[in-house]
This record gives structure tokens, C-alpha cells and sequence, in this order.
């Protein structure tokens, strides 16, 4: 069923964000008739352009980066009839009035009930003045829904995320706010709840008498490209830790919601980042965070610079480039069982996986004695293969009672057929229907912030702890050492 009819207003129109996602997001919706004839698109950005320029602005994009050609032409042209742009300065209200005007005649021509959303793909310390010039424009007043949407970091620490809440709160109701993390957007983080929850192979084991450990890795090969400014002030900490990892620690750890409903899988996720403990003091932090950057190395036959060489880069930068953690859950169903976690860029390969680490089944004298029996894993692929995996024990043929770990699996990316909606399609149309679950909402933001905030301390004291890593490396051995305290190790990913 298609959303109902809306004017979007994007905001940063111009930029990489709405380039490579957010348009094609847009045309693969219209394609699949997830959004009606009664929208309107409205790019803002501060740089002139007429709408046919912009048209073809969107156009090129769609051909770069859609899943969906856009070799209907007749389709083309009436999907970008409802394409407009306008030059704004997000600074003075007058634009703003412009702006209400012609979304009133947006509303005319395409029939649109007053709907507003508006999408702010800037920097966050734009969301404030922009919300404060949507509403004294009188761009609220328009009589039907209104949603702002708006992209990450909240905040650089709790501190300043309370800041900038306090300020949308003025403007905007909490169940009007959109925080994207778009992790949530993704298919396989979608599919954690139907693995947990709709199979009894799973379900009952999901919890400290079964599981060993659970690993989580978000490795990219990619450095800091050309985002070096905002990188060297974020680090992955900021980056990826307080927000897509943290989120696929919660929908891993949560007790199963009463309903899925938006409200009741957000209150078990908030209860799990709740739970998690605390790292008390700097010595803490150090026994079980590892925080690495990368220097000079190589992938396959390219060498690659060191972080500290790269455009925008302080070239004594202490930022880490890689984050690695020992984290638990102190609740009871996860008592003892650590949560590793590691993300880094500039690693060997593209990958984002969960692999939960079963406990053996009892000592017994059925296998040969003393000869390790390899635990089951059940590996979930998220990005960029999609699919899930088990590996388990079966006799080697051949032999009397010789064991072989096996595995069996479903590639959700390998079935023919399947063509996967991008993370953003989905976002945007959660948020064009009012579906809030894919959001992340101020308590969970503020507890991830809280968590987070305890290593960024620690970090200040010293930064002897920064290991250095090759690029193109699995980064610092120190994590590698974490597992093995624990009797642990990395299962290899992908
Ligand atoms: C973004 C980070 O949120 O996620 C980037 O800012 C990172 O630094 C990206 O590269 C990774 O997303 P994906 O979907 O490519 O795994």
C-alpha cells in the first residue's frame, strides 16, 4: 500500500547523501508504487538551480546508484514532473515564507493533504536553526501531519545530544522525530527479530546456558575518503560504536517485545542498553576497549597511506580508526556471556556479521578423548552478502566417529529474484506511513551516549593506548588477546 501523500522537503539537496541514496530510494519507491501520485519532492539547498537542472541532477543519480534503470521514459518524466528545487538559505525566515507558499501550491497541484515531511541531510548543528525557521515560516501550519527526519551524529556526547533535543522539542513532538541509523534499514537487521523469535531452533537456546559468546564485526576496507574533517573529530567510536553497532547489540540481546509494535520493541531495546555495564574508570576501559589506527599497509597489490596522511587529517591525530570492545549485558538471560564487538576502516574485507558462539555440548566420552569438539555457530550476514549460516558436527564419512564442523546455508543475496530494497527505501517509507520501530528514539540515543561517553573519558586521560594497525590489516592484535583471556577467538568472517 502506498504512503499517504506528502511533500518531502530535502534538505541538502545537492550533497553525496541525496546523490547516491536518497534519490534513487525515492524512484525505487515510485517504481513499486509504495508512493501514490499525490507527492511532492521539494530539493533546498543554497546553490541556484533551476528545476530542470535539478531533474537531471536526479536523473544522473538514479543511473548511477538505483537498483531500478530508469529506461521508462514515460514513467521518468512523470515521476520527475513532482521534482522541484529551490535556492534557500536555511538562515533567513523570508526563504522559509517562500517555501510555505509554494508547498501550498505543491498541495494544489498534487492533491496532498498538508503533509509535510522534512528530511535535513545537513549537519546536525543546522537541525536547531532549521526547525526554528520551518516553524516561524508557518511551515507547520498547514493543517495535515508533519515529521522531521534527520541523519546522524545526534550530538557528539550526551551533552550536546540534550542540547540539540532540547532545542527539535521545541518544534517537534518526540513521536514526530525520525533519527535515522540506517542499520535499521537493512534487510538482515530486520530479519534478527523472525530468526530470534519465529524458530524453535533457536529460541529457547538464546541465552546464557547455551550461548558462549557473541561477536560483532562491521569491517570496511574503504579509509576516510574524502571525509577527513568530519571524521578526525568523530572517530568510530561516534562513527559506528554508539550507533549501528550498539543497535545490533540491543535487537540481538532484547527480551521478545509483547507486540510488534514501535513502542514495545523500543522499550526492550532501551532496557538492554540499560543493562549494559558500565565501564567505571579509565583501567576498565582499557582491560576491555581497544582503539587502533591505521597506518601505511596494503590490499591485495595497492598500498594504501596511513590515516595520518590523508586530506583533512590532523597529522598527529590521536582519532581511532578502528573500535574494538569486550561489552556485557548485565541482566539474566546474558549473565556471563561477553559481547565482543570490533569495527574498523582500512580492514581486509567488506563485511558486517553476527556470529553467535553455542556452548559445547558436555565433556563425553563419545568422541574421541581430549580432542576438542568444534562449538555450533550461527553466523548472521547483514552487509554486503545477506544470509545466514550454521555450522555444526557430523561424522567424516569414512571414519568411525570422526567429527567435521558443516555448515548449511540460505544467501538471501544469491537467490535470483531477490533484489533487496536498499536500507534508505525502507527508512523513507517508515517514515512517509508513520512507522517509527526503524528509528532510534531520545532514550535510546541518550543511553547510547551515556555508555559511550565513559570510553571517550578514559580516552582523554592518555591516549597510550592507541595501537597503530597496517592498513589492510584485521587491525590491533590487543583484541585478538581480549578473546583469548576468555578462552575465546574470532571466528573468520565471510
Ligand atoms: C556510516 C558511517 O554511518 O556508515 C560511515 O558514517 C560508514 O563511516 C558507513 O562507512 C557504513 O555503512 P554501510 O551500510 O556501508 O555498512
Amino acid at each position: 500500500q502506498a504512503a499517504e501523500g506528502a511533500v518531502f522537503y530535502l534538505f541538502g539537496a545537492t550533497g553525496d547523501l541525496a546523490k547516491r541514496k536518497l534519490f534513487p530510494a525515492l524512484f525505487s519507491l515510485y517504481k513499486e508504487g509504495k508512493l501514490a501520485e499525490n507527492f511532492a519532492v521539494v530539493g533546498l539547498a543554497r546553490r541556484p538551480r533551476t528545476d530542470d537542472q535539478f531533474r537531471t541532477d536526479v536523473y544522473e543519480s538514479i543511473v548511477e546508484f538505483c537498483r531500478y534503470k530508469a529506461d521508462d521514459a514515460a514513467l521518468w518524466n512523470k515521476f520527475a514532473e513532482h521534482f522541484t528545487y529551490m535556492s534557500l538559505d536555511i538562515n533567513n525566515v523570508d526563504g522559509f515564507r517562500e517555501l510555505n507558499k509554494r508547498s501550498l501550491e505543491l498541495d494544489q497541484k498534487f492533491n496532498i493533504p498538508g503533509n509535510r515531511l522534512f528530511y535535513l541531510a545537513l549537519a546536525p548543528e543546522l537541525f536547531g536553526p532549521v526547525s526554528f525557521n520551518l516553524r516561524d515560516g508557518g511551515l507547520l501550519e498547514s493543517g495535515g501531519w508533519k515529521r522531521l527526519v534527520i541523519e546522524k551524529p545526534f550530538g557528539y556526547d550526551l551533552e550536546t545530544a540534550r542540547k540539540l533535543n532540547g532545542q527539535l522539542s521545541q518544534v517537534f513532538k518526540e513521536e514526530e522525530i525520525y533519527r535515522i541509523d540506517h542499520y535499521l534499514g537493512k534487510e538482515m537487521v530486520q530479519n534478527i527479530e523472525a530468526i530470534r523469535f519465529a524458530n524453535a531452533f533457536f529460541e529457547p537456546l538464546w541465552n546464557n546456558k547455551h550461548i558462549a559468546n557473541v561477536q560483532i564485526s562491521l569491517a570496511e576496507t574503504v579509509g576516510v575518503e574524502d571525509r577527513g574533517g568530519y571524521y578526525d573529530k568523530s572517530g568510530a567510536l561516534r562513527d559506528m560504536m554508539q550507533n549501528h553497532m550498539l543497535q545490533m547489540l540491543t535487537i540481538i540481546a532484547m527480551e521478545p517485545p509483547s507486540r510488534l509494535q514501535p513502542e514495545d520493541i523500543r522499550d526492550e531495546k532501551v532496557k538492554v542498553l540499560r543493562s549494559l555495564r558500565p565501564f567505571k574508570n579509565g583501567e576498565e576501559v582499557r582491560a576491555n576497549v581497544v582503539r587502533g589506527q591505521y597506518s601505511e599497509g596494503s590490499l591485495g597489490t595497492k598500498s594504501l597511506t596511513g590515516y595520518r596522511q590523508e586530506d583533512s587529517v590532523n597529522p598527529e591525530s590521536v582519532t581511532e580508526t578502528y573500535f574494538g570492545a569486550r561489552v556485557h549485558v548485565d541482566n539474566f538471560r546474558w549473565a556471563g556471556v561477553p559481547f565482543y564487538i570490533r569495527t574498523g576502516k582500512r580492514l581486509p574485507v567488506k563485511t558486517t556479521e553476527i556470529v553467535i558462539e553455542f556452548k559445547n555440548v558436555p565433556e563425553n566420552v563419545l568422541f574421541r578423548a581430549g580432542e576438542e569438539v568444534n562449538p555450533n555457530l550461527l553466523v548472521i550476514r547483514v552487509n554486503p552478502m545477506e544470509g545466514i549460516y550454521i555450522k555444526f558436527n557430523a561424522k567424516r564419512p569414512g571414519t568411525d566417529n570422526d567429527l567435521q564442523p558443516v555448515a548449511m546455508e540460505f544467501c538471501q543475496s544469491c537467490q535470483i529474484g531477490i533484489n533487496t530494497p536498499e536500507a534508505y527505501e525502507r527508512l523513507i517509507f517508515d517514515a512517509a506511513r508513520g512507522e517509527s520501530t526503524r528509528f532510534t528514539r531520545w532514550d535510546e540515543v541518550s543511553q547510547a551516549w551515556a555508555f559511550v561517553d565513559e570510553i571517550a573519558k578514559a580516552w582523554k586521560e592518555t591516549d597510550s593506548d592507541l595501537a597503530f594497525y597496517p592498513a589492510g590489516s584485521w587491525g590491533p592484535e590487543v583484541m585478538d588477546q581480549i578473546l583469548a583471556q576468555d578462552g575465546f577467538n574470532w571466528w573468520p568472517v565471510n
